[in-house]
């Protein structure tokens, strides 16, 4: 199917759960509802309904909000010389942790959050009524790379009309792609330095390809590999990449890294080549 703006939330279904005691939780999943508050400070805030909602799958991704919150608050719209509309697109939505803090944040005039699985979308739109900011973020249900394949071409390609004209008004001076994309399960902890170039589903080349007309923030394993990270600064530009250790508690919770926009440039060397 392809990607489809959502006008009204998608129903939770039987894979999005809200726990309330450890003995319903999933024995892998166990050690992160113990930290279920860090995850979503808002958790148990009230028996009324809605409460935090996640697949099992999205204990594992989800990002901490005193961390998504900080990344909202360190990522500052482009100052672009035209007046199109700030733009920030989670490409990776899932139970909605960047995105709800991206809104929170009121610094944007637009932000989307795309989601391929829609139990996990469901979530997150859950999750953004909790935090009061569900109106607040376009919602797309779908393959991001399509998406991002599609802005490339300005909206011209079958992701019908009213993602076309959505599209179209993004300009790739003011919009902003963040990535948190899945880092191949739990065995990246495993290893003193994470190999970007093996990351799985979706490695950093991969990645960075689909994005790199735009400026884009990838949220990555803390112990990912900095010198395949800073092979990514655009060429010719004297452009640097910054790179943030995002902590709690003393620990990194993962790498981020700011990657400016492709100078026209370079852009056209790789649609040339
Ligand atoms: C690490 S999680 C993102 C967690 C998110 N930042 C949060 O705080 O909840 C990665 C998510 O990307 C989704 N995903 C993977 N490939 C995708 C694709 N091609 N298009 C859209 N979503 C995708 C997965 O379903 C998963 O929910």
């Amino acid at each position: 199917m392809p990607p489809t703006i959502l006008h009204s939330p998608l129903p939770l279904t039987s894979d999005c759960h809200h726990y309330t005691d450890i003995s319903q939780v999933p024995w892998d999943i166990q050690k992160y509802y113990h930290q279920r508050h860090s995850l979503f400070h808002l958790y148990s805030s009230s028996p009324s309904s809605p409460s935090i909602h996640l697949t099992d799958a999205a204990w594992f991704g989800v990002t901490p909000e005193p961390v998504a919150l900080q990344i909202a608050h360190d990522l500052d719209p482009p100052s672009s010389p035209t007046s199109s509309p700030t733009t920030i697109i989670d490409i990776f939505a899932g139970a909605g942790g960047n995105a709800i803090a991206f809104a929170l944040s009121g610094k944007w005039s637009r932000v989307v959050a795309i989601e391929r699985d829609a139990a996990t979308l469901a979530c997150a739109q859950n999750n953004a009524r909790v935090y009061g900011v569900y109106d607040e973020v376009v919602w797309i249900l779908g393959d991001s790379f399509e998406v991002l394949a599609l802005l490339r071409a300005q909206g011209r390609g079958k992701g019908g009309v009213e993602l076309s004209v959505l599209l179209e008004d993004m300009a790739a001076e003011s919009t902003v792609v963040f990535a948190s994309p899945p880092w191949g399960g739990v065995s990246y902890a495993d290893r003193d330095v994470f190999d970007l170039s093996a990351m799985e589903p979706y490695n950093l080349a991969e990645i960075h390809e689909a994005c790199r007309p735009m400026r884009h923030v990838l949220f990555l394993p803390r112990t990912s590999d900095i010198r395949q990270v800073a092979a990514l600064v655009p060429k010719g530009k004297g452009e640097k990449v910054d790179v943030v250790q995002y902590c709690m508690h003393g620990a990194s919770k993962g790498m981020v890294a700011y990657i400016p926009a492709a100078g026209e440039q370079d852009a056209e060397e790789t649609s040339g080549s």
